[in-house]
């Protein structure tokens, strides 16, 4: 079982954030999204990685080398244009073969591990009807922003169709698909969306209309497609919830640390108050100031005199004199201060390298 990862495309919807970096490696609980979609093929026990990358391969491959540090080995598929999700695996033939395989959108996060699903699909394929292709699903409630399936009475998959105006139904396409080598023909032989892409919900309809058999899970813990800026605080706050506490770090007497917090090396508090679950990065100072829940300050920050709660800070950006940072995203290397003393609470989403100076 190979697996392909989807970290192309354009991510318009985080922007600024997202003119400078690939949206797949925004980190959540000062980790990149897409480590979190490696580590799970891994538990998977699944080693043979492609990655599709688009105008962002430089970023990405710099944060994923060879995949050696994950035990894993990585072959990137360069692709020109978001052509679509059926695009990527047409141009990922020569390195899939003749295998099975996991496609994985590398812009979800989900709270459920892969193993289990990858077995199911294993033993589904020793049964009677072996299935060539095995979907996730789960209930959402605004299926128009999805792919959609329509099952039959035994919970097999009769029809899907990608971001319906009138869904037939509430159960969503999550980020996660298995496939035996047919999938090949089918996204060989559909044509182009009304948008312009080749849809791997099409492919899927194929397969069906084939007469292959299409097999579902239903998904139990959360899952976040973490394109937009509310769902990526929210997976920011899922997975604080879950950080092992750890104090690396140095802790002055004045300070005080309550709860699930996490202190990597050489970060410095001196007179603040971290309430858990936060995560601070390592080298990161903290001076005078308070870091609330659901924080996550990355590495080589300073943070002075500030309030900071339910936020994403990048790593080397500085914070200071800010009375109330909340629900916000700042990009790396960047700088919020203020120079004249008016109290008030922020929402930002600042860019990499950006100074905002409030008045
Ligand atoms: O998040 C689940 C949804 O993902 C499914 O319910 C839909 O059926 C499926 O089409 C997909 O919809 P999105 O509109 O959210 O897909 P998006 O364009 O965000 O692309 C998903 C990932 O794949 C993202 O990491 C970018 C990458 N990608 C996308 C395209 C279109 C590529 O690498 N190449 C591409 O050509």
């Amino acid at each position: 079982m190979k697996a392909l990862i989807l970290a192309g495309g354009a991510g318009t919807r985080l922007r600024p954030i997202t003119h400078t970096r690939a949206k797949q490696l925004v980190p959540v609980a000062n980790k990149p999204i897409l480590f979190y979609g490696i580590e799970a093929m891994v538990d998977a026990g699944i080693t043979e990685i492609g990655v599709i990358v688009g105008d962002t391969r430089a970023e990405m491959m710099a944060a994923l080398g060879d995949g050696s540090a994950f035990g894993v080995s990585i072959t990137y598929i360069p692709q020109d244009e978001p052509l679509g999700l059926a695009h990527c695996v047409l141009i990922a033939r020569d390195f899939l073969g003749e295998d099975d395989f996991v496609m994985y959108l590398g812009d979800n996060l989900l709270e459920q591990d892969l193993a289990a699903f990858v077995a199911a699909f294993g033993a589904a394929r020793a049964s009677d009807s072996p299935p060539d292709a095995q979907i996730l699903l789960k209930q959402v409630p605004d299926p128009h922003r999805f792919g959609i399936a329509e099952l039959d009475d035994d919970g097999d998959v009769v029809r899907l169709v990608e971001k319906p105006a009138d869904p037939p139904s509430d159960l969503a396409l999550v980020g996660v698909y298995l496939f035996t080598p047919v999938i090949h023909d089918a996204v060989a032989a559909i044509e182009p969306s009304e948008r312009g892409e080749l849809e791997i919900t099409d492919a899927i309809q194929w397969l069906i209309e084939q007469g292959r058999r299409v097999r579902c899970e239903l998904l139990s813990g959360w899952w976040i497609d973490t394109g937009k800026l509310t769902p990526l605080l929210e997976a920011n706050r899922l997975l604080l919830e879950k950080l092992e506490p750890r104090i690396a770090g140095s802790v002055d007497a004045a300070s005080v640390i309550d709860g699930r917090v996490e202190i990597a090396e050489g970060a410095q508090i001196e007179n603040s108050t971290i309430r858990g679950p936060v995560a601070i990065g390592a080298g990161t100072r903290v001076v005078d100031s308070f870091i609330g829940p659901f924080s996550a300050v990355g590495a080589g920050c300073e943070v002075v005199h500030s309030e900071i709660e339910h936020s994403v800070v990048m790593d080397n950006s500085r914070v200071v004199e800010i009375p109330r940072l909340e629900d916000s995203l700042i990009g790396t290397d960047a700088t919020v201060m203020r120079s004249k003393l008016k109290p008030r609470a922020l929402r930002l989403m600042v860019g990499d390298h950006c100074h905002v100076d409030v008045e």
